[in-house]
């Protein structure tokens, strides 16, 4: 085991992709690789020993809850599973109150939220570690695991690679593209007008990308997005929390599905990816989901790897 002092990811927070830098990314990787490769030794079983993660859901989800959860068991520690219905985060009880309660009783506090200052506002309140599960900025647990998928296609090797997005500039675009440009993967984002990347978010991963010689585009053309993509990548046109705007969506969204039309625009051998929950025949369609070529399956495995990965750095304090 590698001592995460080394790596200082021990007790820090993980908001956003642009809290970690490229190296200690990369070691997550190599860390998630081995927990990949074969089940966890006895050490590696005890890291989480006596350690209590709580997994705080303000919205539904099956691969974050399920990965997490696993994930802490597997490392040997012990997940408390909270829904929206029983803490009322906001509701029955102020956010700064919530976190101060769990920052008694557990080690890290993984939460999926509506609101990316909910997520601050626990940060500041909770002395352990708070992991961000998802919320309206970022989804950066779904982006290591996805560049880790990548990076093991690729060999290992990120740097100069092509990663197109198609699709709503939202939070999954944002971890994405904040995560290439940390690494060095050339990232497109083609959006229809309205739904771009936010200019922050942009603009950050233009500075990061000054030090990792990635190249940052965004577009509204999907077809000249995709045709030097080694991966195309795309996410629900509705995210949950926005289905009174699913009508007009489907609209504006129209010409971004990604089917076999598209796919003749792009290279051969091009990898499509999605982060799931998929709505079938809106971005994507059956034929291009259930294909040979797509890592959907892939990524939604990694997930669970790179997360024993992220937990025994910031909350273990060691690497396999
Ligand atoms: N990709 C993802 O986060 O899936 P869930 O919403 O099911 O957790």
């Amino acid at each position: 085991m590698q001592a995460v002092s080394e790596m200082s990811l021990l007790g820090r927070d993980f908001l956003s992709v642009a809290d970690l830098t490229a190296d200690e990314t990369l070691a997550l990787f190599a860390a998630a690789q081995r927990f990949k490769r074969r089940t966890p030794n006895e050490r590696e079983r005890a890291c989480l020993t006596g350690k209590a993660v709580a997994l705080l859901f303000q919205k539904p989800s099956l691969r974050t809850r399920v990965t997490f959860e696993l994930a802490v068991a597997q490392l040997g520690g012990y997940a408390v599973v909270l829904t929206q219905a029983e803490v009322g985060l906001g509701q029955r009880e102020a956010v700064k109150d919530v976190a101060r309660n769990l920052d008694r009783w557990v080690n890290a506090i993984v939460a999926r939220v509506f609101a990316h200052a909910t997520l601050e506002e626990m940060a500041r309140w909770a002395q352990v570690p708070v992991i961000n599960a998802l919320s309206d900025r970022e989804h950066p647990c779904q982006a290591l695991a996805d560049l880790f998928t990548l990076w093991q296609r690729w060999g290992g090797e990120l740097k100069g690679h092509r990663l197109t997005f198609i699709g709503d500039g939202f939070n999954v675009a944002h971890s994405l593209m904040l995560l290439c440009a940390l690494l060095g993967v050339h990232c497109t984002i083609a959006t229809p007008k309205g739904y771009e990347p936010q200019p922050e978010i942009v603009r950050k991963a233009e500075e990061l990308a000054r030090t990792s010689g990635a190249r940052i585009a965004v577009t509204n053309d999907p077809v000249a997005a995709v045709r030097d993509a080694e991966a195309i990548y795309t996410d629900v046109w509705t995210s949950m929390g926005q289905e009174d705007e699913a009508e007009r969506r489907r609209r504006d969204f129209a010409a971004f599905q990604v089917n076999m039309n598209l796919l003749r625009h792009a290279p051969e051998g091009v990898a499509v990816m999605h982060c799931l929950p998929a709505h079938r025949g809106e971005e994507i369609t059956d034929e291009v989901l259930d294909a040979p070529f797509c890592l959907a399956w892939e990524q939604a495995e990694n997930r669970l790897h790179v997360q024993k990965a992220l937990l025994a750095a910031t909350v273990g304090g060691a690497l396999p």
